[in-house]
């Protein structure tokens, strides 16, 4: 080092300073190619801090000196936009929870039906704390990490290499001579609690805003355009399960072995982690990290439970977006007292009235709550709620904070009951309940503001269209502006340009980024557009049943016109035989097509968009892609359930009653009628093995 660098910057006189801030942006440049690119860095994260914060103290005293290559500016070795998109190999799926010992009993309970175990032999469990901190996905190609990327969506993340790298607990190449040739990791990113405590203690004496809990702070973190803020925050890792993998020599047998090989692969593995041989093991484990929990140096939610045997975790599988080979126990909810200040009215996409409390805001388990679901109106009566009470609020991990109780209900000059409004209060038709139905709604369809503009929210949200840049804000003031009334008129959006340019907080480049983003979107496949639909009951999961049924949006749109005429019509049998789909939803999808002016809205989009086919998954390779089955009678190699997953899996579509559209019914033990009628529609009938044989074993 020269002797200016060696100075306090309060030191250095104006030349000086030109030069050593030239010299540290050359040395910092060097260094961070060295790392982001090399994985080589020569200096330690200290002295490399040194040198930023040399930097940022120089570019403070000589403002004016700012170079335009300043390490200060510039992003790591990274380009400074926003994050670039990553597509992950296998999908990062959730879990479902279980929030009492019933419900785990329940999850052992449905492997054991769905593997057809009738002995008593124990399923061995893998128990772990669940972290609560912000998930992440690792590529290791050859053994050097390559892209790690946030969950986002599930199947597609925002790219944080950069960020990654600088967590702690992530090994950039993996302790291994023989590395898979490609894998994914997956774990959690988190904040240690006592980093967490000193960050926003220095954030609240510089002036910045504090972290409402580690879990934020973590994510604020790590969702960082600079990676260099990265940098300076502790965050930690912990390894817990893995993705895709290609060309890997020991693949293990038990996800304690993955555990295991995870650890010698220079992860961080949560100490905890063991195996449950019984399920009242697995519930001594719970008890045990409830205790243990607020004594550990990062939070956790509840403890996850795996299968061990990774051959039984394939067979398994999965249902929509969770596994049925694991299951999370969650922790009960933190609970505390606070005034309910109000009740507002929420109409939703579908015209669902739902209380929202209005609350003094109070903090639950480290997160301020000011609003709370009161679910609906019988919930308000049964509970007595009125405003004014003293209530009792509780949260449980991510869940929309609810209210308990009131506690303070014997009090004097307490205030009338509630009175839950027959009207609705953003466009003041009628509210009704129908018979049997626990929520009150809207009656008046598109003409009602906010349903029309939930259906826009809805239209352009992850899993329908994905328009970027269409925010909830900006639909808002669209729609009351009348730019946008329906989904088509966000297709024609680029008549108005001149308009849009004129708007306050607009200007040419964002309305061109705004334009451009939904031009992106002019092509969809059919799930989505079904989706976006908004039909009841209809989420992602039905949206893609119904777009592998029918493929085409000309033949689903022919089909349910058909099926609304007459619940006779052979549409109408056939848009319930889908498996799992069935009469309530079939209902809610008709209903839709009953209403002449949504049929009007889908084909006017229709002529906006392209609707992409969808065909089966795997169609090309199974013998059975889009063949329509039917299992019948009792099989004695697998469950009903297990041969149904399997047949879905390989692009077959599981039929629960034999017609004409049938192409194979399987017969197994003592079947009954299916395979009478199967016999008289002359339908192929195959024994279990004979099915086996067909599907590869
Ligand atoms: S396994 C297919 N194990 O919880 C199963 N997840 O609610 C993949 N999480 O998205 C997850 N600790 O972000 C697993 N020990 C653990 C976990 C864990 C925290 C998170 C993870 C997941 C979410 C599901």
């Amino acid at each position: 080092m020269n002797k200016e660098a060696m100075k306090a910057p309060e030191e250095l006189t104006t030349a000086e300073a030109k030069a050593e801030l030239k010299r540290l942006a050359k040395e910092i440049a060097h260094h961070d190619k060295l790392y982001y690119q090399k994985d080589a860095p020569e200096i330690s994260d200290a002295e490399y801090d040194a040198l930023v914060r040399r930097n940022r103290a120089i570019e403070g005293l000589f403002p004016s000196l700012i170079r335009s290559d300043s390490p200060t500016t510039r992003v790591g070795a990274e380009p400074a936009a926003g994050f670039g998109k990553v597509k992950h190999l296998h999908p990062m799926l959730s879990l479902d929870n279980a929030f009492d010992r019933e419900d785990v009993a329940d999850f052992i309970g449905r492997i054991r039906r769905f593997l057809g175990r009738k002995d008593d032999g124990e399923i061995e469990l893998n128990v772990e704390p669940k972290i609560d901190g912000l998930s992440a996905n690792l590529r290791y190609e050859d053994g050097t990490l390559t892209i790690g990327a946030t969950r986002g969506d599930g199947a597609v993340g925002e790219d944080i290499t950069a960020n990654l790298k600088h967590v702690a607990g992530i090994p950039h190449k993996l302790k291994d001579p023989h590395p898979p040739k490609l894998i994914e990791i997956r774990g959690e990113v988190y904040f240690p609690h006592d980093a967490f405590f000193t960050l926003n203690k220095e954030r609240e004496k510089a002036g910045e805003p504090v972290f409402a809990n580690p879990r934020n702070a973590a994510a604020g973190s790590v969702r960082q355009l600079d990676p260099n803020i990265t940098r300076s925050r502790p965050l930690k890792f912990f390894a817990y399960a893995m993705g895709a993998t290609e060309g890997w020599r020991n693949e293990p047998k038990l996800h304690s072995e993955a555990i295991e090989q995870l650890r010698t692969w220079g992860f961080a593995v949560n100490p905890e982690i063991c195996v449950a041989k019984t399920l009242d093991d697995a519930l001594e484990f719970y008890d045990e990290m409830t205790k243990k929990r607020a004594d550990l140096n990062y939070d956790i939610d509840g403890v996850v439970y795996k299968v061990n045997n990774i051959a039984m975790q394939n067979r398994l599988g999965f249902v929509g977006r969770a596994p049925r080979w694991a299951i999370a126990h969650k922790f009960p909810a933190e609970q505390a007292v606070t005034t309910l200040n109000a009740i507002a009215i929420q109409v939703g996409r579908t015209g669902a009235l739902t209380p929202v409390a209005k609350l003094e805001p109070i903090t639950v388990g480290g997160v301020v709550v000011s609003n709370a679901t009161l679910h609906n109106e019988d919930e308000i009566e049964r509970k007595d709620v009125r405003i004014g009470d003293k209530v009792i609020v509780q949260r449980a991990g991510d869940v929309i904070p609810q209210i308990v109780g009131v506690v303070d209900a014997d009090r004097k000059n307490r205030g009338p009951k509630y009175k839950f409004p027959d009207r609705c209060p953003v466009c003041g038709s009628h509210a009704v309940r129908e018979e049997g139905e626990a929520v009150r709604r809207c009656t008046g369809g598109l003409i009602c503001p906010a349903q029309a503009m939930e259906t826009l929210r809805h239209f352009v949200s992850r899993g329908a269209f994905d328009i970027e840049g269409l925010g909830s804000k900006h639909i808002e003031s669209f729609y009351t502006d009348g730019l946008i009334k329906t989904p088509v008129d966000i297709f024609k959006l680029h008549h108005r340009r001149g308009e849009l340019e004129e708007r306050e907080g607009w200007g040419k480049s964002s309305v061109s980024n705004l334009l451009n983003a939904i031009e992106a979107r002019r092509t969809v496949p059919l799930d989505r557009f079904i989706y976006a639909l908004g039909i009841r009951q209809v989420g992602e999961v039905t949206a893609k049943l119904l777009a592998r049924h029918y493929h085409t949006l000309k033949d689903w749109r022919h089909a349910m016109l058909a099926a609304t005429k007459d619940r006779e019509t052979p549409e109408y049998q056939d848009l319930v035989n889908i498996d799992q789909i069935g009469e309530s939803v079939a209902n809610d999808i008709l209903d839709f097509f009953d209403e002449k002016p949504n049929v009007e809205v889908l084909d006017a989009l229709a002529k906006e968009v392209t609707v992409d086919e969808v065909q089966a998954p795997r169609a090309a390779d199974s013998p059975v892609a889009g063949k329509t089955v039917v299992f019948t009678g009792a099989l004695s190699k697998m469950t009903r359930d297990e041969a149904k997953a399997r047949a879905e899996l390989l692009g077959a579509k599981v039929a629960s009653s034999v017609s004409k559209k049938t192409d194979y019914v399987i017969v197994g033990e003592d079947a009954g009628s299916k395979a009478a009628k199967a016999q008289e529609l002359g339908v192929k009938m195959l024994s279990e093995d004979a099915w086996l044989e067909l599907i590869g074993g």
